[in-house]
């Protein structure tokens, strides 16, 4: 018999959770940000805001359902390809998040960590980043990992390269999997996009082969703990072959 995860008091749908079957890396691309903030005639800045809160949210409900690792793509390597203002307010954003946050996923025990072309963002991001990184690097809590400058082909290239410098003559499946930004991660079992929209925007592209996906409609800036454990179970509902009978 599974043993059965129940509702909280603050989550009165949270639907029954089969607690032996939770998915160890959830990865979440969270989208839907600027149409948040259009739907209410306000600036972009104030939808990207605004989904602080549900990235607080997911990562405490990821820890307490023992989530072992949550891959966050917070900006794609195309997003630089937005207003300079947008680009430069989300930067301020994420610097922000790692200070304000720290003391709490500390006490949570969460260990964060980065993973794209963290060399590219501004000097006081990659700073706070790698401070944070090191302080919380023992930490045996949730995994908490931030995709930033990320791409997926861009993340295949760089694993090919390094390989390469390293004195592979050839690659192959297992040699390039050592080279990926975070090798020691399992693969997600569960990426959540929300806002709707189905596709990958070249998040994970070599990781995600056999992920289960889910799609919502929620936009981020809307998506609470709930949503969550309903993507959760829909998870659970799922059949994985792996290409297998
Ligand atoms: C996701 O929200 C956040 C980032 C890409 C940084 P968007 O900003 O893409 O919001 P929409 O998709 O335009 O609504
Ligand atoms: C994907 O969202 C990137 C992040 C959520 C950080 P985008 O909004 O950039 O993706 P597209 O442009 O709709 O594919
Ligand atoms: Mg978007």
């Amino acid at each position: 018999m599974p043993t059965l995860l129940h509702a909280r008091a603050e989550t009165p749908m949270l639907p029954l959770l089969d607690k032996s079957k939770i998915p160890a890396h959830i990865a979440i691309i969270m989208d839907g940000n600027g149409r948040w903030a259009k739907s209410r005639r306000l600036p972009r800045l104030f939808g990207h805001r605004a989904g602080i809160t549900s990235v607080r949210e997911a990562v405490r409900a990821c820890g307490d359902l023992g989530v072992k690792v949550l891959t966050l793509y917070a900006f794609s390597a195309e997003n630089w390809a937005r207003p300079g203002a947008e680009v430069h307010a989300l930067m301020g954003l994420l610097q922000e998040y790692i200070v304000r946050e720290l003391p709490e996923l500390q006490k949570n025990h969460v260990r964060l960590r980065a993973i794209g072309r963290l060399e590219a963002l501004p000097g006081g991001a990659q700073k706070k980043l790698a401070d944070a990184a090191a302080a919380t690097e023992r930490n045996k809590g949730l995994m908490l990992v931030l995709a930033l400058n990320y791409g997926g082909r861009q993340e295949i290239v760089d694993a090919c390269n390094r390989a390469l410098a390293d004195g592979h003559a050839k690659i192959d499946e297992k040699i390039l999997a050592r080279y990926l930004y975070a090798p020691d991660c399992p693969a997600p079992d569960l990426l959540i996009r929300t806002s709707g929209e189905m596709r990958l925007s070249n998040f994970l592209l070599w990781e995600a082969a056999y992920t289960e996906l889910y799609v919502t409609k929620t936009l981020w800036p809307d998506f609470r703990k709930p949503h969550l454990y309903e993507a959760i179970a829909e998870y659970q509902k799922r059949e994985r072959r792996f290409g297998g009978l």
